[in-house]
């Protein structure tokens, strides 16, 4: 995965917890990396998911519930670092559709090493909308976050149903957003 993902994962544990919790989740999961993240090139997903477990063990938070906290942290930072002008995208509905035919896709051609979700979208019961997300990764409560993130940056309210999942079998997940008003 990406050092971008991993310095938005560092900076949020010394954010939120400090300098010696990070170093601590270093000594504990010694990644190959030796925490030392550079954004545009890639590292093994394994060095997130141990630090992941291990923060779940030291807090005693799910790792599902860390990883879409996370989530919600690094939306402002992909947010500011996106290849694409996304200032002109009115509101969220537009926005959520975005990620895969423009935003992901201008990831993936500036770093084509990238690995990147797929999304598909439909039109649920009255204002709802559909994000079905697919990856190797499973991330699907990291997108959970990301996009209660992005609910936040435009200022709207929302809910996300999870009917269907990755973890419990599922080629896909199913994610309704729900929006409010
Ligand atoms: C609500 C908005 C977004 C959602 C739901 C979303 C979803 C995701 C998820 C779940 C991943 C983890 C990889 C995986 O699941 O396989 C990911 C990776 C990534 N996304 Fe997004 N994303 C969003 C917005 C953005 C934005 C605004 C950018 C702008 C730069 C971005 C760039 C990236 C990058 C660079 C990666 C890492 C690729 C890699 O590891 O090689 N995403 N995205």
């Amino acid at each position: 995965m990406q050092g971008s993902i991993f310095t938005a994962f560092s900076e949020m544990v010394i954010e939120k917890m400090g300098m010696e919790q990070w170093n601590e989740l270093l000594e504990k999961t010694e990644p190959v990396s030796q925490g030392m993240y550079t954004s545009g090139e890639q590292y093994e997903d394994s060095e997130l998911v141990n630090m992941v477990i291990a923060l779940s063990e030291k807090t005693g938070v799910d790792a599902e519930k860390l990883i879409q906290a996370f989530g919600q942290y690094l939306f402002t930072s992909l947010y500011n670092n996106c290849p694409t002008d996304v200032s002109n995208i009115p509101n969220l509905r537009e926005f959520l559709l975005s990620i895969h035919s423009v935003i992901h896709v201008e990831v993936k051609r500036l770093h084509p090493q990238a690995y990147l979700p797929n999304f598909e979208y439909e039109d649920g019961d009255g204002t709802d909308l559909i994000m079905y997300y697919c990856s190797k990764r499973k991330l699907c409560h990291a997108s959970v976050g990301l996009i209660f993130g992005a609910a936040k940056h435009f200022n709207e309210e929302i809910s996300i149903v999870h009917p269907e999942c990755m973890h419990a079998g599922k080629d896909r997940c199913k994610l309704v957003v729900k929006f409010k008003g």
